[in-house]
């Protein structure tokens, strides 16, 4: 103990300190980086693949070594680390002798996550909470999202940060999973299209994204130790092909592996997926970093290339130090893993010296966020034109605890600080609408009430949100008195979730409460009685249960978690001043029975089986052995219910406009395939106000060797604002990558001989237009080089797709 520890306090003062050769040290951007890495030592090699802390509330410190430069002040929470920029996530070491400067990373994925105030300091540091994930992926415009990003970026840049932890790019294999609004959607393409999109946006702005969780990190529960079994198809089709289509398209400047295990082997300790799939067969330059506190064998993670250990503690600093000393591992290893780092570091605004404004254009933001979430939001049901509001409509009756109480977006990391958010009866009455005042009483005084009656939350709990207040349990002749003076009634359904914590199949979660079914029957009777309208709002960050109680109100309009201006948002639906054009990016079951993980998720918990030593983080993260089987292969979503023919709430892809569209003359460029095939239609706005039209292209291809889902969406194009009576024409391009599965039996993703059928859609379900064409000859497109799934495996996995 006592060696190490003055061998460690000698590393520091060498790092520290500087040493007798700074004078002639080489200097990053000066000179090559492997020359700077040819100065660098052991131990400050081993420092800068090694995050400098962070301490949890309530939890231990980062070490068991007392006083160390990567152990931080005591007291800052996740998300609060003090140094460089309050409430930033993480930060690497500076080696100022070799030039080599800090980077700092903040969460993501819907905004900047950093302290909005700072002791001493008057000024504020809030940042714009933009729309989370699942509504940006409902607006299927991918130049839309890469503005976000741009906005995104110009405050990781303002606030000096380098590096944003974001997009989130995993699969909504299921409702339940609690970090889902961070997620696109339930298919990898619109998923990889959109991350892609995002990463662009944000590096246009000159700093990094760290595209996460890197993989198939799917459910929350028993996160850090869920061994996650899965068929090499299911993980090449479905969990892995959005980032690969992110790397390729938009080569982000890190990776962020998840914590799970694949196959027995953790994420961020397996070789072959961080350095043969990523870097070797798909090209990506950036470097990896653990999610935070990820995996457990430091030496293994340097080895499969997982470049940079978050948040880093001393401990991890020693055991790579001893390892290589021990010959356990090759300094070249380690080398290269430092090279990456240097390389992202050279592009870095802090190593460039750029002088933030702690500044940003707030205001400018806060118009693209706006813009963003009317976009993606979705109008599910409008009967008889219930929506927009005519103009007699002025008064409104708003119902539901989340109207007074707006949810921008989910919990925990995911969370940003924005400076203000605009409710959904502020959104009203910027808008002209009168709110009804009693109502609004009622529901204040109650909400204010039960606050005040509960215990603070404080720490990694608040982190968390606090839970749900209860509905309003209002009596029929209150319901009846608000129908006789107001013109419409808005209910307002929330639901909130995030990091840490899946949601559950109960009533008050996926299922609405019987309070909130009761409110929404009962008001929607009561001013049905009166002749008057009555829309439901959804205020979700994930999937809910609709069939049961939807055919109780005139309109429902999805409004997803759309960001601190939600309800202004909310309210251009409403009043018509924007037309809704999004569309679900992920399938609303009719229950959850129906979701074809519903028997597997969130995985189960191994009591005979002795808990991974995590360090010192293991017993409070928690940590239970668990383990999960995919056994829906790549049935996911829509690619499920589409082809075991099972009946959904609202299909993937659906969405409803205030204006009609026809689609017609699909033309293919040629009917027999090779190479590649561009497909056009023309879509028109036959209606009476002017929309925009989602159009989704769907394959289905022959099922010869390998099963194939009914349908895939392999394309899709959003129309600019048609006016009525104008046309389009779209065009989608299909390239031998979308043609082809992937085949286990020959590690490839092979495009089978036959008759190819190109449907195009408004949804997934209501196709527009078809056609065919046909390949020739059986193609391979890509042969892989390593497999995923250990030999043993294969046998238990044979059933599964
Ligand atoms: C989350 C990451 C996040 C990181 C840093 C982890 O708990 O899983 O998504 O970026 O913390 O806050």
């Amino acid at each position: 103990m006592k060696r190490i520890l003055i061998s460690l306090l000698m590393s520091i003062a060498i790092f520290m300190s500087g040493n007798s050769q700074n004078a002639v040290a080489p200097k990053l951007g000066k000179d090559p980086v492997k020359k700077v890495i040819a100065a660098m030592t052991l131990e400050e090699k081993a420092a800068l693949v090694v995050g400098t802390g962070m301490r949890m509330p309530g939890g231990p410190p980062p070490s068991s070594n007392a006083k160390t430069p990567a152990n931080p002040p005591a007291g800052p929470v996740i998300g609060q680390t003090k140094t460089l920029v309050d409430g930033a996530a993480g930060t690497s070491y500076s080696l100022p002798r070799l030039g080599i400067t800090p980077m700092v990373l903040t969460d993501g994925p819907a905004g900047v996550r950093i302290s909005p105030t700072r002791e001493n300091d008057k000024n504020t540091y809030y940042c714009t909470a933009f729309p989370v994930g699942t509504l940006l992926a409902s607006t299927w415009d991918v130049d839309l999202v890469k503005n976000v990003g741009k906005a995104m970026g110009n405050e990781v840049l303002e606030y000096g940060a380098d590096i944003l932890l974001g997009p989130g790019m995993n699969i909504h294999r299921n409702p339940l999973c609690g970090r889902n609004f961070e997620y696109y959607s339930e298919d990898p393409y619109i998923a990889g299209k959109m991350g892609a999109a995002m990463v662009n946006g944000i590096e246009s702005e000159g700093v990094g994204t760290s595209i996460k969780h890197f993989a198939a990190n799917n459910a929350e529960t028993n996160r850090n130790s869920l061994n996650t079994i899965i068929s090499e198809r299911a993980l090449r089709e479905i969990y892995l092909e959005g980032f690969r289509i992110a790397i390729q398209e938009a080569q982000p400047w890190t990776v962020m592996s998840s914590y799970n295990l694949i196959n027995d082997i953790y994420a961020s300790e397996n070789p072959e997926l961080l350095t043969n799939i990523l870097r070797k067969d798909w090209g990506f330059k950036g470097f990896v970093m653990t999610d935070w506190f990820g995996g457990k064998d430091p030496v293994a993670q340097m080895i499969a290339g997982n470049d940079m250990l978050m948040p880093g503690n001393p401990d991890q600093i020693k055991a790579i130090v001893k390892a290589v000393q021990d010959g356990k591992l090759d300094v070249k290893i380690l080398d290269r893993n430092v090279e990456k780092i240097l390389n992202i570091m050279l592009e870095s605004p802090r190593f460039k010296g750029y002088k933030y404004s702690n500044k940003p254009d707030l205001k400018a933001h806060a118009e693209v966020t706006r813009q963003a979430s009317t976009e993606g939001m979705v109008l599910l049901k409008n009967d008889n034109h219930s929506l927009p509001f005519e103009g007699s409509i002025k008064n409104i009756s708003a119902f539901g605890n989340t109207s007074y109480q707006i949810i921008t977006g989910g919990t925990g990391s995911g969370k940003v600080n924005e400076a203000y958010s605009v409710s959904l009866i502020e959104g009203l009455q910027n808008a002209g609408y009168k709110v009804n005042d009693d109502l609004r009483s009622l529901y204040e005084n109650y909400l204010k009430l039960t606050k005040a009656g509960r215990p603070p939350v404080r720490g990694m709990m608040a982190m968390m949100g606090s839970a749900a207040i209860e509905e309003l349990n209002l009596n029929q002749d209150i319901i009846k008195g608000m129908a006789n003076v107001s013109d419409a009634a808005i209910i307002t359904i929330g639901r909130n979730s995030g990091e840490g914590r899946d949601r559950t199949n109960i009533k008050g979660d996926f299922q609405l409460s019987d309070f909130e079914q009761q409110l929404i029957k009962t008001v929607s009777d009561a001013f049905k009685a009166k002749g008057k309208k009555t829309v439901v709002i959804l205020n979700i960050g994930g999937v809910i249960e609709t069939a049961s109680w939807r055919e109780f109100p005139d309109a429902i309009l999805l409004a997803w978690q759309g960001g601190q201006e939600t309800g202004n948002s909310m309210a251009d639906i409403l009043s018509g001043k924007v037309n809704p054009s999004g569309k679900i990016a992920t399938t609303f079951p009719v229950s959850y029975d129906d979701v074809p993980s519903s028997k597997s998720f969130p995985g189960k918990e191994l009591t005979d089986v002795k808990p991974a030593d995590q360090g010192p983080m293991s017993s409070f993260m928690r940590i239970k052995p668990a383990i999960v089987t995919y056994e829906d292969g790549i049935y996911v979503g829509y690619r499920y219910y589409e082809t075991f023919k099972v009946k959904t709430a609202y299909e993937f892809g659906y969405g409803l406009s205030y204006t009609d569209f026809t689609y017609s003359n699909i033309k293919l460029s040629s009917t027999k395939f090779s190479g590649s095939i561009s497909v056009t239609v023309d879509v028109k706005n036959s209606g009476t106000v002017a929309g925009k039209e989602v159009a989704e292209l769907y394959l289905s291809a022959p099922a010869v060797k390998l099963d194939k889902p009914a349908i895939e969406l392999k394309a899709f194009a959003k129309t600019k604002l048609l006016k009525p009576g104008e046309s389009q024409t779209l065009t989608f391009i299909v390239d031998s990558r979308r043609l082809s599965s992937f085949d286990p039996a020959v590690s490839s993703w092979v495009a089978e001989a036959g008759k190819y059928d190109v449907k195009i859609g408004a949804s997934s379900k209501d196709i527009r237009q078809s056609a065919s064409f046909t390949l020739a000859k059986d193609l391979t497109v890509k042969k892989e080089t390593v497999s995923l799934v250990p030999k043993e495996k294969i046998n238990e996995l044979k059933s599964v797709k």
